[in-house]
């Protein structure tokens, strides 16, 4: 038989896989709006079932898992948001938070990119023992992090350090794929150029779109590398893009780039309200936060007594909701940052510390209750969940 002409195109081959995922796994979702609860239980579903199918390495650190159904489609989502997976491992059940990193117009499977943490129990259990054919449990797309129309300019200026770069590789690949009229000027800061994510496809993607800008910014280059080396410094910003005014700014990575570039952002006159952030989890060390009461080691082990019955041992320096799950209760918890409020406990009596920057609803406040995912123990407690 000829060969069809497409075949020589890059990619050809993956194409056509993504389109058959779609095809197997996808749904329409208009012909469901007429059955409104099917359709909200589809949009935002509790828990689903998602089968690893193909796992791909980036980095040495760094691997792709591509997820697709197990049971009913997936649900549709914005490219920026996250889904919260749930695993037993280290003999606890436990959750972390990690952006889609496909376009949500590749309806038939998400892809998430995990990045190795140190002492990671979840990343370390997902790079080292999940295989193909495994099945996960997650939960729907959760998060604020998404370009808003109404509210947001087409022109977006990302700031990623590390693994931040993932939700901001949905919204590219989603802009490139269905020629979305955004310019997307991306700043992406990494120690190494070996350490970039995606750094291929984004220097081929900004090779051959004009609305796609790429500007890698590594912190400890080798010598024979020839781009942008340091921080995303303010001169750097205002080099590549002259003015500030009508973009918006899109801040994802380590708390180190938050507390470095979010201030340069301010001195370039960005409003605060031009700039949004995603969620990034817990502080590294709590007790180098400000506000942090001195005579606290964050070692010291206090007493969590539940619901007036079993008391179980919190230490200061770790989150509420981490020493619940080490005790075996599994609370409901999506973000891991103080955000979704799934987590949330009554604090009946004693002292917690929460870091500056988590916001509480105001009747939250009122009533005692606290996000246990970063909310730390500075005395006996006593919660009622
Ligand atoms: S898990 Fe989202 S606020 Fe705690």
């Amino acid at each position: 038989m000829k060969k069809a002409v497409f075949e020589d195109f890059d990619r050809y081959a993956d194409i056509r896989r993504e389109i058959e995922y779609s095809r197997k796994f996808g749904v329409n979702y208009t012909r469901e709006r007429s059955m409104p609860e099917q359709f909200i239980h589809r949009l935002h579903p509790d828990r689903l079932r998602l089968r690893v199918s193909e796992i791909r390495e980036e980095t040495p650190s760094a691997r792709t898992f591509r997820l697709i159904p197990e049971h009913s489609p997936l649900p549709p989502f914005l490219a920026g948001q996250y889904i919260s997976l749930s695993v037993q491992t280290g003999g606890i059940v436990t959750s972390r938070p990690y952006s889609i990193a496909s376009p949500p117009n590749q309806a038939g499977f998400w892809e998430i990119t995990v990045q190795r943490v140190a002492s990671g129990l979840v990343s370390n259990y997902l790079l080292d023992q999940v295989r193909p054919g495994d099945l996960l449990q997650s939960s729907g797309p959760c998060g604020h992090f998404y370009f808003n129309p109404l509210f947001h300019d087409p022109d977006m200026v990302l700031i990623a350090g590390g693994a931040g770069v993932t939700p901001f590789m949905s919204m590219i690949r989603e802009i490139t794929q269905c020629g979305l009229d955004r310019r997307i000027h991306l700043f992406y800061g990494n120690r190494t150029l070996q350490a970039a994510l995606f750094h291929a496809e984004l220097t081929a993607l900004a090779a051959r779109f004009e609305n796609i800008r790429y500007v890698p910014v590594i912190e400890d280059p080798s010598p024979e590398y020839q781009g942008r080396n340091g921080l995303i410094t303010k001169e750097l910003i205002k080099e590549t893009l002259g003015t500030m005014a009508e973009r918006t700014f899109y801040v994802c990575g380590p708390q180190g780039l938050y507390d470095f570039c979010i201030p340069e952002l301010e001195r370039l006159g960005v409003q605060r309200r031009k700039i949004r952030t995603e969620v990034y989890g817990p502080p590294v060390e709590v007790s180098q936060c400000p506000g942090w009461p001195p005579q606290i080691s964050p070692d010291q082990v206090f007493s969590m007594n539940i619901n007036d019955r079993e008391s179980i041992p919190a230490r200061a320096g770790q989150p509420m909701l981490t020493s619940l799950e080490k005790a075996g209760v599994t609370l409901k918890a999506l973000c891991r940052s103080g955000e979704c409020s799934m987590c949330r406990v009554r604090v009946v009596s004693g002292k917690v510390f929460q870091p500056p920057g988590v916001a509480v609803r105001r009747s939250d406040r009122q009533f005692g209750y606290v996000h246990s995912c970063m909310s730390y123990p500075l005395e006996d407690l006593k919660i009622e969940l």
